[in-house]
């Protein structure tokens, strides 16, 4: 058996995935038409040659850009369906999966429409897929953290819709701090918390968002590895890190993917899992994220079960879900053949 195929077989969970991510140009055109908006692109390879991108913020730019097009409950549906029928394909069990709601609201389409359309598609997947789920609302980092109040008082007549909060968009100038209030908050309503932190910031953005925010989980967490004393103490922690392997490459936070950080995660047992970010932006899904790392790092098939288990174990799953998946990822391991 090729490591591809034992890869596309691997039963997989996914904890970091943007929903308007995941966007795919041809998608993109079909609703723009419907909704007679004009993009700024001639065609599919026209939006898809405009995907070259330098860091972070070049990426979030074409990000709010294509999500504007995304107006009704039936848009936002059949996006988050095409994930999922996409992620079925991968034998992927498992999605927790952020939406920004601000990317919406802000340009009057109301809180709900968003929120409808994708936890429809969320619970058809799970009826007819046998994918489980659990939604993030994430906070917009370059808004202010009023904003942020704004956002989770129209959410909270929704709670039960979500189990957690994230913090997105630019990091670097946005430090965790800035939200220690709205995340107090939060974590007093019994939400579940995390943040992106250490993608382009600094290991102080890592420290912030454990110490301030008192997060259950860092979304990317890269840069904690600058500091061996705090790279240590998420180790120790068994606090999850969420890596997107082709993310870091296609935003330039890696170079060479032979030294992608996930390796020295592994070997300073730090809990990290793979993911995939924006797989419409960056190009690959979840089996092409694992096939990256496989590539680039020689991972073992211990270490591919480990990452796997990373993903479980640190997910939101019910404990009988969480129990199921990992016997299913067991089961999967024990049975495949060897080469
Ligand atoms: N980083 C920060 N914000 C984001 C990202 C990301 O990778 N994707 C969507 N919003
Ligand atoms: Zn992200």
């Amino acid at each position: 058996m090729t490591t591809d195929a034992y890869i596309a077989g691997l039963p997989k969970v996914e904890l970091h995935l943007h929903i308007e991510g995941s966007f795919e140009p041809a998608l993109m055109f079909d609703i723009a038409k419907r909704n007679g908006i004009a993009l700024p692109y001639d065609s599919v390879e026209a939006l898809q040659a405009a995907y070259n991108f330098q860091d972070l913020q070049s990426f979030l730019d074409l990000y709010y850009q294509g999500m504007n097009v995304l107006q009704t409950e039936q848009d936002y549906f059949d996006l988050t369906w095409a994930y999922l029928t996409k992620m079925a394909a991968e034998n992927v069990q498992h999605v927790e999966i952020f939406w920004d709601p601000q990317g919406h609201t802000d340009r009057g389409v109301a809180f709900e429409v968003p929120l409808h359309g994708i936890k429809a598609a969320l619970k058809k997947a799970e009826a007819e897929l046998g994918i489980s789920h659990q939604l993030i609302m994430s906070f917009l980092r370059h808004l202010s953290e009023e904003q942020g109040f704004a956002t989770l008082e129209q959410a909270l007549p929704h709670r039960d819709a979500f189990i957690g909060v994230g913090l997105d968009s630019s990091e670097v100038g946005n430090p965790p701090e800035k939200f220690e209030r709205l995340f107090d908050r939060c974590r007093a309503e019994g939400f579940k918390l995390m943040a992106h932190a250490g993608e382009e910031g600094p290991p102080a953005y890592v420290r912030g968002a454990i110490d301030t925010l008192k997060v259950d989980r860092i979304d990317h967490g890269n840069h904690c590895l600058d500091d061996p004393e705090l790279a240590r103490r998420v180790a120790d922690l068994g606090l999850c890190l969420t890596v997107c392997p082709q993310s870091n490459m296609r935003l330039k936070n890696c170079l060479d993917i032979r030294q992608h950080p996930i390796r020295a995660m592994l070997d300073l047992g730090i809990a990290a899992c793979v993911n995939s970010d924006d797989p419409a932006y960056f190009g690959g899904y979840m089996n092409q994220n694992y096939q990256l790392i496989q590539d680039g790092l020689g991972l073992s098939r211990a270490e591919i079960g480990t990452l796997a288990r990373n993903g479980i174990t640190g997910s939101f799953a019910s404990p009988a879900r969480k129990a199921e998946l990992m016997a299913n990822l067991e089961a999967y391991e024990a049975e495949a053949p060897k080469a």
